[in-house]
């Protein structure tokens, strides 16, 4: 089939999908953050070990958690990546939210994760973290806050280090994000970002993984919802973080277009995703970048 065909059948399959999705969510909310069973309490631990290792896998060689103190931005279901971090030595953890997703999880299936975890963690930090698992209290905060005004959240808390996994793809509008970041970032603090570039619904995913770039913003924006991926591309996680003063910006391709597919699967997208810097090919991305 010729390319232009296929895309052209993509794009109304994935246009029926977008409005299902718009329907789903007017009518159900925003409930289920990734597609994890919530009844799968090992593949639940599984999904968290899995952000810790990435985590761990892409911070700087000379950045540790140890002593430090942790924000993580859009935890969704669970915690227990907070768990994780207090047992490899982290001083506190703080999650913010816009929505109250993680309010099911028990202290229990947190120190489940830490003690399945295969990594390097001393015992007293085990420990520590284990006995304050259960509250919301320092040194483990979850803020959840519609406004998702991150300073005012946090209230003169300042961090170290700045976490999310699959959550700044569905910010509202991460150049607001990283300027509240920015506002609560000590000086030498690192923010480490795991960012889902992909068209997000399982149907279409595997085969048309740049679908939500194939329709314009007035068609895009018309069947918005909360949570809806944001569009924006590594260049504007850069740009956004280097005018806030953060240095040594780098983007990670941390998943990308097979060579052999990537002209199939970068053709036919929207205007503003055809010039070279939206780096089409680019489906996971790591932005990683310090505050001076
Ligand atoms: C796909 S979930 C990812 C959750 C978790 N980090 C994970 O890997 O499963 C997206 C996260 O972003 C949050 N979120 C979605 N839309 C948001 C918005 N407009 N503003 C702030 N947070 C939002 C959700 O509440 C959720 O925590």
């Amino acid at each position: 089939m010729p390319i232009f065909l296929r895309n052209f059948l993509f794009k109304i399959f994935g246009a029926a999908i977008l409005f299902s999705v718009w329907a789903k969510h007017r009518l159900m909310g925003y409930r289920k953050p990734n597609t994890v069973s919530a009844d799968d309490r090992d593949a639940r631990i599984d999904y968290v070990h899995d952000v810790m290792q990435s985590w761990l896998r892409f911070l700087p060689a000379d950045v540790s958690v140890k002593n430090r103190a942790v924000l993580e931005l859009g935890p969704g279901s669970s915690l227990a990546t907070g768990g994780l971090l207090l047992a490899h030595g982290a001083k506190s953890y703080t999650a913010v939210d816009a929505f109250r997703l993680a309010v099911g999880e028990t202290g229990d299936f947190r120190r489940d994760a830490i003690a399945r975890f295969n990594g390097t963690m001393q015992p007293d930090d085990i420990k520590a973290a284990n006995a304050v698992l259960d509250d919301f209290s320092p040194p483990f905060q979850y803020h959840v806050d519609a406004s998702f005004d991150i300073p005012a959240i946090c209230k003169g808390q300042t961090f170290d280090l700045i976490l999310s996994c699959a959550a700044f793809e569905h910010f509202d509008a991460i150049e607001t994000t990283i300027d509240g970041l920015t506002k609560v970032a000590k000086s030498g603090c690192v923010s480490l970002h795991i960012v889902d570039l992909q068209t997000h619904t399982n149907a279409i995913r595997q085969r048309d993984p740049n679908n939500i770039y194939r329709f314009s913003d007035w068609f895009y924006s018309l069947l918005a919802f909360p949570g809806q991926p944001n569009r924006k591309r590594p260049i504007d996680y850069v740009r956004a973080f280097e005018r806030n003063g953060w240095v040594s910006v780098e983007v990670i391709a941390a998943k990308s277009i097979p060579e052999d597919q990537r002209k199939m699967l970068t053709a036919g997208l929207a205007d503003r995703f055809r010039s070279p810097d939206m780096d089409m090919h680019m489906l996971d991305a790591v932005i990683i970048s310090r505050y001076p």
